[in-house]
């Protein structure tokens, strides 16, 4: 089955089955008769019935990104492929009950986000609680709901495992959770380096005296814990592959170290990282990191377990979140403020916190409009509460005409929006709504 490129509007690329014209039709992001279409549904006429801020959500494209890794990872020569959602990405019920249905493995952080995967149908043994500090109850839960595995990630997380472990007279699976020491520098993300507070530092060399030795050591002595292999997080929105090809290649090598001491390293968990077309930057397909994978672990690859967590990836593109412009203050013919019916604090904090440039589509688009600047606020009296334009200047974003009313569309936003957002100034939460044409 061959997949084909699709962009959706100008940013998202989507790849679906060649065989499946009709999906094509629906899936448009686009203008049809001025209106902005998402999967084929009118956005005026349905926001007649729904009152914004809203989220809508593609079932189609939440299950396209899923079955798209799936695909790409399928020509591996790997003993097993499994995707793990990240839930810390998007915790709406109907995204982790999506991915359920389709066998998905999850990576979960805390207890709450435990007990969310089992209230949605998750396999217990298809969760890996991975945070680098797991409470006694988060532990003692998991470990009595059957949680597959656990990441350690210190020697004190260890420790608390096993104590909880050997209280309940249960033994666990874990991985050694471990950071390469490479630095994604351009990742806006990384979580890895010599600083980084994730995971245990491999120094390069599986030393008798090298706290990864000494983990590994009593790992494999303890009666309470099972090691099955490593896991390695990156960082999210990786788009620097020489970077990524170098962590992997010190994890290649610390699999072969580990083996060299008569231990089988059965499951490689990567965690995350596959990037999102935000515009902008050039973002490498999932394909390359697929093609780095092989390269590097090129002998190694046909007797682990690959897990692969993701959650920008597979929740990113599948949302939109629409506004409507509350008031608009023309300040001068350079500066139009136009303020949205919601705060960015309550709906997408990442334009706040992490400075991060969504697209952005006039719900209703006349060719004729002409383009003007404007800086997109939020509700709030807070002056942070602001879109950051691609003028840096004066945080401006240039659009077609904007009138007080209209509503305009946030895309790419599915992935760490409702998860971040505050209950700041008490602002009621916004609508999520799911269009899904396969049930019509
Ligand atoms: C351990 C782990 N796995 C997976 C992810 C998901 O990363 P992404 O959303 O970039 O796929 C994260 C995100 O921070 C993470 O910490």
């Amino acid at each position: 089955m061959g997949f084909i490129k699709y962009v959706i509007g100008d940013n998202t690329v989507l790849h679906l089955e060649k065989e499946d014209k009709e999906k094509v039709k629906y899936l448009l992001l686009d203008y049809k008769d001025n209106i902005l279409h998402f999967n084929g549904i009118n956005l005026e006429e349905l926001l007649k019935k729904y009152k914004t801020p809203i989220f809508l959500f593609s079932q189609e494209i939440l299950e396209m990104q899923y079955d798209r890794i799936n695909e790409i990872f399928s020509s591996l020569n790997i003993d097993s492929l499994k995707i793990a959602f990240s839930v810390k990405s998007n915790p709406v019920p109907r995204v982790a009950q999506t991915f359920a249905k389709k066998g998905s493995y999850f990576e979960a952080t805390s207890l709450g986000e435990v007990k969310h995967v089992l209230a949605n149908g998750g396999v217990p043994n298809h969760i890996i609680f991975t945070n680098i500090v797991k409470t006694v109850s988060a532990i003692k839960f998991s470990l009595e709901h059957g949680v597959g595995l656990f990441a350690v990630d210190s020697w004190s997380d260890m420790l608390n495992i096993e104590r909880v472990c050997k209280s309940l007279q249960l033994k666990s699976n874990v991985l050694l959770r471990v950071n390469p020491g490479t630095l994604l520098d351009d990742t806006l993300f990384s979580c890895t380096g010599i600083n980084s507070k994730i995971g245990i530092l491999n120094s390069n060399n599986l030393d008798n005296d090298s706290l990864l030795r000494s983990i590994l050591d009593y790992c494999l002595n303890s009666k309470w814990l099972s090691f099955r292999g490593l896991h390695v997080h990156l960082g999210s929105q990786i788009i620097n592959l020489d970077q990524y090809r170098e962590g992997m290649r010190r994890i290649s090598q610390l699999i072969s170290q580990i083996e060299n001491l008569g231990t089988k390293v059965k499951i490689l968990d990567i965690g995350g990282g596959f990037p999102v077309n935000y515009g902008g930057k050039e973002i490498p397909p999932v394909e390359k990191f697929r093609d780095v994978i092989q390269e590097v672990f090129n002998g190694q690859l046909s007797s682990l377990e690959l897990i692969l967590e993701s959650g920008r990836y597979l929740t990113a593109p599948a949302s939109i979140l629409v506004f409507q412009i509350a008031i608009i203050k023309e300040i001068n013919p350079f500066l139009n403020i136009a303020c949205v019916n919601g705060s960015f604090y309550n709906t997408i904090p990442d334009v706040i916190i992490a400075d991060w440039f969504f697209p952005i589509k006039n719900v209703k688009h006349n060719k004729n409009s002409p383009i003007k600047p404007y800086r997109i606020v939020g509700s709030s009296n807070d002056t942070l509460d602001l879109y950051h334009g691609q003028n840096k200047k004066d945080n401006t974003v240039l659009l077609p005409k904007l009138e007080e009313g209209d509503n305009i569309a946030f895309l790419q936003v599915g992935a760490y929006s409702i998860s971040f957002n505050s209950t700041y100034c008490m602002e009621e939460r916004p609508l999520v709504h799911f269009i899904d044409n396969s049930s019509q």
